[in-house]
């Protein structure tokens, strides 16, 4: 049986990480995966989550299984964290999921469960695991433009025109904050237009929120998706703690299902705990159980909202330094668009060949997209970085 498997597509996020490690020099620059990194180069483990660890290794008394849709706490506060007060409770659904790759598979599924016709439209770029996820699922994605590789900004006329052609039924796919891969944004004029054209048009928006709090902070970048979330009959929202909360491999997420019809919530709930089962029964929980304690204690709360606000400063230290360092370089300011950007990620919109340059000649490691992680960079990267851009004539 085995003989008849066939290489699947590499990840190309994945494999850069791969060509990183095998890098022998020293001065070689990690801006690839999606991994917050201090000045020191070191992924921490948040203040908070230390605390709430060794709270609960003193408390845990057991380790049975939780429920199919996890610890309804934790899906408590992370509606909470997430929607605040502008959904009511009764018409969420949801289950605890592994990360957000889980909830985002979770979400596919749905749709494939509830609506196998729907096609689900998807931005121009996106993350490239939202296309392999659905073509693997077996859902039709249609792209829509996104990013104006001119101004680097969204081309939103352009998003809005490329949605008429979305029918009844179809998901819109859209980034809840800090846009992956490219760190442009709509703001909330444009979720306004976004949302009487989801139903004008009848279409569900899936969203995808993996980096609240590391944007304009962590009310304002929920604020998109509380407005969609509270203004359409229905919405799917995928949430992930990887890395507002720092807890990459634990493997935490969330996947919701609102219905404005109340009455639809109990057999939401029923579907999305069968998918869980069918899938791998019970979610992980020691992440969740980590976040819960987090969201429900004052002074846990307060610290982790302090690193996650000095974290999220710090990128746009980063994005700024970047930014005037490139200003200084080419006495122009097309490289502004570094500092407007909001997030881990900024496309900087140049070829493959470049970026390529730029790993050979500098050690520089960037998605082949040109996509770089603000949050790889350090104040001494900084300066490298730029050379390596104007070098390689971007
Ligand atoms: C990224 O985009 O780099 C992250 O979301 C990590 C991943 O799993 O791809």
């Amino acid at each position: 049986m085995f003989e008849t498997l066939k290489p699947q597509p590499a990840d190309k996020i994945l494999m850069l990480m791969q060509m990183f490690r095998d890098d022998p020099r020293d001065n070689k620059v990690d801006l690839g995966v999606g991994v917050y990194k201090n000045a020191e180069g070191v992924t921490p483990v948040m203040r908070a989550i230390k605390a709430a660890e060794h709270k609960l290794w003193e408390e845990q008394t057991t380790k049975a299984y939780t429920g199919l849709a996890g610890d309804p706490a934790y899906a408590d506060a992370m509606i909470n964290l997430i929607l605040g007060t502008s959904v009511e409770r009764s018409k969420i659904a949801a289950v605890a999921t592994p990360g957000g790759t889980g909830a985002v598979r979770q979400a596919f599924e749905l749709i494939k469960l509830a609506n196998p016709e729907a096609r689900v439209f998807v931005s121009d770029p996106t993350w490239p695991n939202h296309i392999s996820i659905l073509k693997y699922v077996g859902i039709e994605t249609v792209m829509y433009r996104y990013f104006d590789a001119e101004t680097r900004a969204v081309n939103f006329d352009g998003m809005m025109e490329d949605l008429q052609q979305a029918k009844k039924g179809d998901v819109l796919l859209l980034h809840g904050c800090c846009h992956n891969p490219t760190g442009a944004n709509l703001n909330l004029t444009e979720w306004q237009a976004v949302v009487e054209l989801l139903n004008e048009r009848g279409l569900i928006p899936m969203i995808d929120i993996a980096y609240q709090g590391f944007g304009d902070g962590l009310e304002e970048d929920a604020a998109g998706v509380r407005l969609v979330a509270s203004s359409v009959p229905e919405c799917l929202i995928a949430a992930s703690c990887s890395k507002n909360f720092g807890i990459y491999r634990e493997r935490t997420g969330l996947l919701m299902a609102i219905s404005q019809d109340g009455g639809a919530q109990a057999q939401n709930q029923q579907s999305l705990a069968f998918l869980n089962r069918q899938n791998y029964s019970f979610p992980p929980d020691h992440g969740a159980r980590l976040v819960t304690m987090i969201l429900n204690d004052d002074a846990l709360r307060a610290d982790w909202m302090k690193e996650l606000e000095d974290t999220r400063l710090g990128m746009l230290g980063l994005r700024q330094q970047l930014a005037d360092e490139l200003q200084r370089l080419t006495g122009s300011d097309r490289f502004g668009f570094i500092a407007q950007h909001r997030g881990m990620f900024s496309l900087l919109g140049t070829t493959p060949d470049l970026v390529e340059k730029m790993r050979l000649d500098h050690g520089i490691y960037m998605v082949g997209d040109s996509r770089l992680n603000i949050a790889g960079l350090n104040a001494q990267t900084v300066p490298i970085l730029a050379k390596a851009i104007v070098e390689a004539g971007v």
